[in-house]
């Protein structure tokens, strides 16, 4: 069975929920501790065994290039002065990272469609930047790619969420497998009312490549958006899907609250 090696970070959304900052700063470069948020994600990927990366970026986001790119610039500035140690400071993770940009905001499952070349014929993960999650053993990913070598079916990251936000999330209905397991059977993108259970889906998904079969023949769904839950919902007639709660704490940094709970976390993490 082939490895998941590939992930794809959708990073093209306008961040109308954190405007008007976002006119000029991608939210994935919101800083936490000193690193931009995408670098967490990018980092969880490396610890959970990735190997490449496709950043789904839309015009306004050559900041998130540039942040992984080389500075040569600086480079030669801080050799020159004898500064070089503080390079380290300043060191991005070694991965190989690729861009494709979205050209119209047309959802989620849009940005994830846009990856299928990149996919190829593996299993991939997508990372949703705006869920940072703090693990206390595996990182959220890895946690996810352990269930998916166990089943080789999809998986979709879960975690409870209050009744009253479960309006904001894709949530499922499942059967407990065993542990943090569930057969999902059924899934719907931010129910109005009656929401199947209190599982919402968090920002981290495995897949297999018959997902794109499934976003391709997508129509707009909530919110005019072509959503990928609309995609794994038309999965889960065709084949298994499994959902794992991740263990950990997730912060939605698109929340005011949740940011700035997660810059606390970090900050007391380096003082101590
Ligand atoms: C997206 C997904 C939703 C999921 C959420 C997790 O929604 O469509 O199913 O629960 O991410 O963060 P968005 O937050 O982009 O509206």
């Amino acid at each position: 069975m082939k490895k998941v090696k590939k992930a794809i970070i959708p990073a093209a959304g306008y961040g109308t929920r954190n405007l008007p900052i976002t006119k000029v700063l991608p939210k994935e470069m919101f800083p936490i501790g000193g690193k931009p948020a995408i670098q967490y994600i990018v980092e969880e990927a490396v610890d959970a065994g990735i190997e490449e990366i496709l950043i789904v970026v839309s015009r306004n986001k050559n900041m998130i290039l540039d942040y992984f790119d080389r500075s040569l610039e600086l480079e030669t500035f801080l050799e020159k002065t004898n500064k070089l140690h503080l390079l380290e400071k300043a060191s991005i993770p070694n991965i190989h990272i690729q861009y494709i940009r979205q050209p119209y905001a047309e959802g989620l499952g849009d940005a994830v469609a846009l990856g299928k070349l990149f996919v190829k014929n593996e299993p991939f993960a997508v990372i949703l930047p705006d869920d940072i999650f703090l693990c206390r053993r595996k990182v959220a990913l890895a946690q996810l790619i352990e269930t998916y070598n166990e089943h080789h079916s999809s998986v979709i990251g879960l975690q409870k969420v209050k009744p009253e936000l479960l309006k904001n999330y894709g949530v499922i209905k499942g059967e407990k497998l065993k542990g943090r397991q569930y057969q999902i059977t059924d899934i719907v993108e931010k129910p109005e009312n009656s929401p199947p259970s209190d599982l919402a889906v968090t920002g981290r998904y495995i897949f297999n490549p018959t997902i794109f079969t499934y976003l391709e023949k997508l129509e707009q769904g909530v919110g005019g958006e072509i959503q990928l839950t609309d995609a794994i919902k038309d999965l889960l007639a065709e084949e298994n899907c499994i959902g794992m709660c991740i263990a950990g704490d997730r912060y939605d940094i698109g929340s005011d609250t949740d940011y700035l709970k997660l810059m606390n976390r970090v900050k007391k993490k380096y003082s101590n």
